[in-house]
């Protein structure tokens, strides 16, 4: 027999469940052999069947109580392999290979793990200068995600920092910046998973009261502030003029 996958790769959700497909050819029954799904080590499969049964002690830690096999489909020879719970870890090649007692065979298919996150939150910063600093910030994406920001209608804005992290979970978590200075942008801020192209949005109106601008009572005081000094100095000006005079006379 021959054990036949896939040519493409499976893509695999983060979180949802995906399968594995593998299929004896020609159609024979699968109960009385040896399967075993594992990826880089032989010994530390993902999924073991021997003897009709599901064996756990080799199972490999990581992929306990997250996978089974279509027990129905065994006797089609249908031994595609369920895996729940796909985590960012769980991208790479594994490996279907079946075990009779006088012959083997095994076929290589490959997982390609991909998530879309969280809609983004979007919030005002801080001031920089008399203008805002404008922070967005989504987890759980997988591959790396692409970050740009609008105003709002089609112009781009340009993105003052960025930083992409890896969280514990092997998922990636992003935080970029913009700096508007009028009320009439509406910083939006997209982010992309490129490989399913999906985007996740979130845009903030901020109205023109945040935006810092000279008071009419500080640009009175500045005006008084000239007036006054000017008043003074004439004072000083006119009074050591006199003085002057003064001693002429004398
Ligand atoms: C095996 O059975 C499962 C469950 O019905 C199905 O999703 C899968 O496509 C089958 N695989 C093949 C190779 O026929």
């Amino acid at each position: 027999f021959t054990v036949l996958g896939s040519d493409q790769p499976i893509i695999a959700v983060v979180g949802e469940e995906v399968v594995l497909p593998c299929q004896l050819s020609p159609r024979m029954s699968a109960k009385d052999k040896t399967i075993r799904w594992f990826r880089d080590q032989i010994n530390s499969p993902m999924y073991l069947y021997k003897n009709t049964l599901h064996v756990t002690d080799e199972q490999n830690q990581a992929y306990r109580g997250r996978t089974a096999l279509f027990e129905e489909k065994l006797e089609i020879g249908n031994v595609s392999l369920r895996m729940r719970n796909i985590h960012a870890s769980d991208e790479g090649i594994y490996i279907c290979f079946v075990q009779s007692l006088t012959w083997y065979e095994e076929t290589k298919i490959e997982v390609i793990v991909t998530g879309t996150g969280s809609v983004p939150l979007i919030y005002l910063d801080d001031y920089e200068g008399n203008k805002i600093r404008v922070g967005c910030k989504s987890s759980g994406w997988y591959p790396k995600p692409e970050v740009t920001w609008t105003d709002g209608k089609s112009q781009n804005l340009t993105t003052v920092s960025e930083t992409i992290e890896t969280e514990n979970d092997g998922l990636f978590s992003v935080n970029s910046y913009v700096i508007t200075d009028v009320s009439s942008h509406k910083p939006t801020c997209h982010i992309r998973n490129n490989f399913m192209k999906e985007t996740r949005d979130s845009s903030l109106q901020i109205s023109d009261v945040f935006f810092p601008r000279v008071s009419p009572w500080l640009m009175a005081f500045f005006v008084l502030l000239v007036l006054v000094s000017v008043a003074i100095c004439m004072a000083i000006y006119c009074w050591r003029k006199q003085t002057l005079n003064w001693q002429d006379l004398e």
